[in-house]
Parts: structure tokens; C-alpha cells; sequence
């Protein structure tokens, strides 16, 4: 979602603030802005991409003070006049703004009356009254303090003063926020990603801080004024690792890095007598709970409804899965020693947060998977596990998501390792044969480039159907098409599409249907069969030993409890080819986000 960078040094700092929002392009956006300091304040905005705010941008202006934005709409369409940065009433104040103000009305109301705004945004109200409260008090920062006080909701904030031009004002709540370190430069990214290309040395900012960043130094204060100190950390980030290199995109890039992230994980996982190496803590509260409530959104969602068989299956544990925004409105009743498992590729998703903070204050224990260790979702749960996936930058997941799975089944193997059960399942072992069949998928591209050709060119909609494991991949398989070709696409339990939904049945309809799992082939096989028979344009991939005569692909045998690891592979190859072929923006799919900060 919403993206912020700064730079204040002697460097152009146009630069440097085009290419760090480009870095964070992955998260979703819809609008561009960035504000650079020459004699006066240079404001360029634009709806759309930041190749737009390239051309925009007048190169003649030279400044080395400016921030910068990259929006996802939420009040406000996404438009010129409605993106980032915005400025008080007077120009004096600019202002880029993460986050959403909850009490906005109410601010603009008790304090605002007869100022006119420009935008229709709730983040103008933090400018407006940046300036309101320095013309009354004279001082900058005892204004910005004052503002951030009076703010409900989420905010990572980045402010220049016109009449200050050697500062930049900096808080955060909520929104994450760093400020990297450089010789004779500081900047400001909302990602550590954005910065790379100049520090590697930032500091984490706490919600309820403001922070003075100079050319020369950074000054960490809590609002009462009193001085912070905080060590840097290094962002340990490969430059290259967010490059594409060769690849046309990140997500073709991902999808073929998936056999080595999960070597990635053996290799993390395990301990020099090749038992799994987890946290003591992580397994006594594993051992210790009597129910799992995994909480998630999207795919990490989909990964949570595997993850439940394989603790359940495995470990004995009985699981419980749920949409995180439903969640968070609306608790069940809960067992007595619950341990909440939070699934989040990012570590921002805010529908997983707001049920997190309510979890924290019943004193419930929380484990966080995620792909961002130092993120927020893993800040405030009591524990985490790593995915160890590399940074993932298409916005539609894929080698997180498996990665996801991959963590699971080994939390599910621990645990009923030391519950003394007994098993016979090395997951590592297991987890090897995982990565030998995804690489022999990643070979066979063309087959799935034909697939989605030869089903998906023209096709307004299309059905996944499976049963058990393999339904839950449908439900995946039919969220990564949604996601980047915009074809309407619905996963089904196998049995179930003939309970209504077969009526949208028609002459050559494609239905994608999985036959991975030994117990229910011959049901999977008779679903197919009666969309066939309305007209439907099948196409089966099943595994290797269950295949049968005419189905369009055969994925290696793997153990049966990890074969939603690979029959992803084609759904995701699938998935990429139809969008490319109908020139969809493959990583940047319309209207979506990578990091969803709001509920
Ligand atoms: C967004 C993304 C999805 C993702 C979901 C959950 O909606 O577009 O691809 O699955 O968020 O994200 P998380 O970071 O919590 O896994």
C-alpha cells in the first residue's frame, strides 16, 4: 500500500526519491507525489504510475531536501489532486501521510473551521493543522507534537517545514516507519527496501516518537520531548535480491525460486543432527494449547486451511482457520488454552493486527509466520517463525506461500514429535522431493503457457475444482487468476459445484480441475465428468500414479500431505501466462496492494 521516502544530503534528491519509489511500486499504488526543496517548494503529483511522475518532474529544479509518496486510495479517489504530498493552506508545511486518520471529521471540525482544503483526503488535516498550531506557538516541532497527539488511527508521517529547511519532521503509529543512516545523508523509507540504494544502516521508530532527521543528524524523541536512544540495525536485504535481472517479471522470478526457498527452509530448520531446529518456547506453547485459531488473509489464508490439516493430520492439534477482517468483529468462543497462529507474508496485513492487539490484551499467546521478521505482526506476537523466502515484490504471492506451507509442516512435525507421537514422515526428506518436483514444473513452462492459452485467451470465467487438499489449492489456483488476468474465477469443493453453481456451466467453460489426493479420485474424477457432460472445457492435473488417459498435465509424485506444495506450481504458471497473453500488468494487478495497513 501507501509508500514514503526522504532524503535530506548534498545528492539530487529528485533521484533518489523516483528510485526508492519505485522500489516500493510492488505494494500497490495509485497515485505518485514527491516534494523537493530548492529556493522554494517544488510539488509534483500525478494519478498513476511513476514513470508519469518521471516525466512530471521538471529536471531543471535542482534541491538535495525532498519526501515522497506513493498512495493506494482510501479517502479520497485516487486522482492528482487527492495524491501525496499536500500542503497547509499558506504552502509552508508538506506533508506525506501512511495510514489512515480514524477522527479526521472530528479534527477538521473542532479545530479547522473556515480553512479551505484542497483534497478530499483525511491526511490534508494533518498538514492544515501542523501549520494552525506553529502560527500559534511559533515552534515547529511543539506543533507537530501537538498534531500527533490529537491523531486516532495509523500514521507514518513525514513533514517539511519551508521556513526549517534543514530538517525533516518524522512520527509513526501503527505504520512502519524507518530512518536510514548515511555519511553526510539521512533518509526516510516506510520500507528499508526503498533505501537500499544508499544505506544499509537504519532505525526502527516506535509508535509515539517523533523524530528531527538532518543532513548530520537524527534525533529520536518521545512526545513528552525527552531524548531516545536506539542503536541502527542492518537491513539484511540483498540489493539484487529485489531486482528482476532477466526475468520480464518478479512473479515469473518468484515462481521459479520456489525449489530453492525450500532447500532455504530445510537448510534454517534443521540442526546439525538433523533435528528440526525450533524456538523452545515456540514448541512448549505448541505443546502446551489445546486449540489453534490460525488467523490470515487472502493467500496467506489459503495457506492456513493447509496448515490446519497438516497440525491436525500430523500433530493431533485441533485447528481452527479464519479470515482475519471477519475475525476481528466477530470472536467465537474460544477453548481455554488457545494459541493464535498469525499467517502474513508481510507482517502489515492491519485486519491481522486489529485481531492480534485484542488477542494481546486477553493474554493469549500469538505466533507470527512471516516473511519480515522485524514487522510489525512479529514485533507484537509473542513469537515467530521465518519464512525465509526472500523479499517477494509481485503483489500476487507465490513462493511465500508455499514457503508458508513449508513452515507448517514442520511446526506440525515438532509438535508431534514432542507430543511422542509416532510418525513416518521426515519432513525435510520430504520437503526435498518438494523442490526436485517443483524444479522438473519450472521446466516445463511451455505446457502452461499453452494451457492458458488454449483455455483462458478468450474466456470471461473459469471454475478449479478439487477435493480435500486439492480443494483448498483451487481456492488459491482461483485467486491468482482473479488477481492478475481479471478472468472471474471461483474454486469449488468438488461435490459442491453441482449445488447450484453448475448452472453457469456453458459450452467450453473452463474448469481446472486437481486429482492429486488417492482417496477421493474417482469422486474428483466423477465431478469432472458432470461439467463435462454441460459443456465445460476440462483440464486435469493430477499426480503422478492417479493420472489417467487425457489429463492435460501429470505434477511428480510427492508424499501425499505436501502435494498442495506443488500442484500450485501450474496454477501459478497458468495464472502468469493467461495474464501476460492478455497484457495485463502481471506484477502490479489493478486496485491491489502487496501490504494491506488498512482494515
Ligand atoms: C493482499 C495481497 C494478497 C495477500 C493478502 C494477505 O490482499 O494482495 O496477495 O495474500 O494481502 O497478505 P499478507 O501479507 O498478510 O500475507
Amino acid at each position: 500500500m501507501c509508500g514514503i521516502v526522504g532524503y535530506i544530503g548534498n545528492e539530487d534528491t529528485k533521484e533518489i526519491l523516483l528510485k526508492g519509489l519505485e522500489k516500493l511500486e510492488y505494494r500497490g499504488y495509485d497515485s505518485a507525489g514527491i516534494a523537493v526543496r530548492s529556493e522554494d517548494m517544488n510539488v509534483f503529483k500525478v494519478k498513476g504510475r511513476i514513470a508519469n511522475l518521471r516525466e512530471a518532474v521538471d529536471e531543471s529544479v535542482h534541491a538535495t531536501t525532498g519526501i515522497g509518496h506513493t498512495r493506494w486510495a482510501t479517502h479520497g479517489e485516487p486522482s492528482e489532486t487527492n495524491a501525496h504530498p499536500h500542503q497547509s493552506s499558506t504552502g509552508r508545511f508538506t506533508l506525506v501521510h501512511n495510514g489512515v486518520i480514524e477522527n479526521f471529521e472530528e479534527l477538521k471540525r473542532d479545530y479547522l473551521e473556515g480553512v479551505n482544503f484542497a483534497s478530499e483526503t483525511d491526511t490534508e488535516v494533518i498538514v492544515q493543522l501542523i501549520e494552525k498550531f506553529a502560527l500559534e506557538s511559533g515552534n515547529t516541532l511543539e506543533a507537530f507534537r501537538k498534531t500527533v497527539s490529537l491523531l486516532h488511527g495509523s500514521y507514518a508521517l513525514a513533514v517539511l517545514d519551508s521556513e526549517n529547511p534543514d530538517e525533516i519532521f518524522v512520527a509513526k503509529n501503527k505504520s512502519p516507519l524507518l530512518v536510514g543512516l548515511g555519511e553526510d545523508f539521512n533518509v526516510v523509507a516506510s520500507d528499508s527496501m526503498a533505501m537500499l540504494q544508499v544505506t544499509d544502516q537504519f532505525v526502527e521508530l516506535m509508535d509515539e516518537e517523533v523524530v528531527i532527521v538532518k543532513q548530520d543528524n537524527v534525533e529520536l524523541q518521545k512526545l513528552d520531548g525527552t531524548t531516545v536512544e536506539r542503536e541502527p540495525f542492518t537491513a539484511e536485504i540483498d540489493a539484487s535480491d529485489i531486482e528482476k535481472g532477466t526475468y520480464p517479471h518478479f512473479m515469473l522470478k518468484e515462481i521459479d525460486e520456489q525449489p530453492f526457498v525450500m532447500r532455504n527452509i530445510i537448510q534454517e530448520y534443521q540442526d546439525e543432527n538433523d533435528d528440526i531446529k525450533l524456538d523452545e518456547d515456540i514448541r512448549k506453547a505448541m505443546s502446551e494449547c489445546d486449540r489453534v485459531y490460525i488467523i490470515a488473509a487472502g493467500t496467506s489464508y489459503h495457506a492456513g486451511l493447509i496448515g490446519k490439516e497438516f497440525l491436525e493430520k500430523i500433530a493431533e492439534v485441533p485447528t481452527e482457520v479464519h479470515v482475519a477482517s471477519e475475525f476481528s468483529y466477530n470472536f467465537p468462543l474460544l477453548s481455554e488454552k488457545p494459541l493464535f497462529v498469525f499467517i502474513s507474508q508481510s507482517g502489515e496485513t492491519a485486519d491481522l493486527r486489529s485481531v492480534l492487539v485484542e488477542t494481546n490484551k486477553l493474554g493469549h499467546p500469538a505466533l507470527t509466520l512471516t516473511n519480515v521478521p522485524g514487522s510489525t505482526l512479529s514485533r507484537e506476537a509473542t513469537y515467530t517463525m521465518h519464512l525465509h523466502a526472500g523479499p517477494e515484490i509481485a503483489v500476487a504471492s507465490t513462493k511465500a506461500y508455499t514457503a508458508q506451507m513449508a513452515v507448517l509442516a514442520i511446526l506440525a512435525v515438532d509438535t508431534a514429535r514432542a507430543k511422542g507421537l509416532t510418525l513416518d514422515f521426515d519432513p525435510m526428506k520430504e520437503l526435498g522431493i518438494v523442490s526436485s518436483a517443483m524444479e522438473s514444473l519450472c521446466d516445463q513452462k511451455e505446457v502452461f503457457e499453452q494451457i492458458a492459452r488454449d483455455y483462458l485467451s478468450t474466456t470471461r470465467n473459469c471454475f478449479f475444482i478439487g477435493r480435500g487438499l486439492d480443494y483448498f489449492v483451487g481456492l488459491e489456483g482461483a485467486l491468482k487468476l482473479k488477481e492478475i488476468s481479471y478472468i472471474q474465477a471461483e474454486g469449488f469443493a468438488g461435490g459442491e459445484l453441482k449445488h447450484g453453481t453448475i448452472a453457469l456451466i456453458e459450452d467450453g467453460t473452463p474448469v481446472i480441475a486437481l486429482a492429486t489426493q488417492e482417496h477421493v479420485n474417482s469422486s474428483i474424477r466423477s465431478n469432472v465428468q458432470e461439467v463435462v457432460t454441460r459443456g465445460a472445457n476440462d483440464c486435469i492435473i493430477s499426480l503422478e500414479g492417479l493420472d489417467r488417459e487425457g489429463d492435460a498435465f501429470v505434477i511428480p509424485n510427492v508424499h501425499s500431505l505436501l502435494t498442495p506444495l506443488v500442484s500450485v506450481l501450474p496454477l501459478q504458471l497458468i495464472s502468469y501466462y493467461a495474464a501476460l497473453h492478455r497484457d495485463c500488468d502481471v506484477d502490479k494487478p489493478r486496485n491491489l496492494a502487496k501490504s494491506v495497513t488498512v482494515e
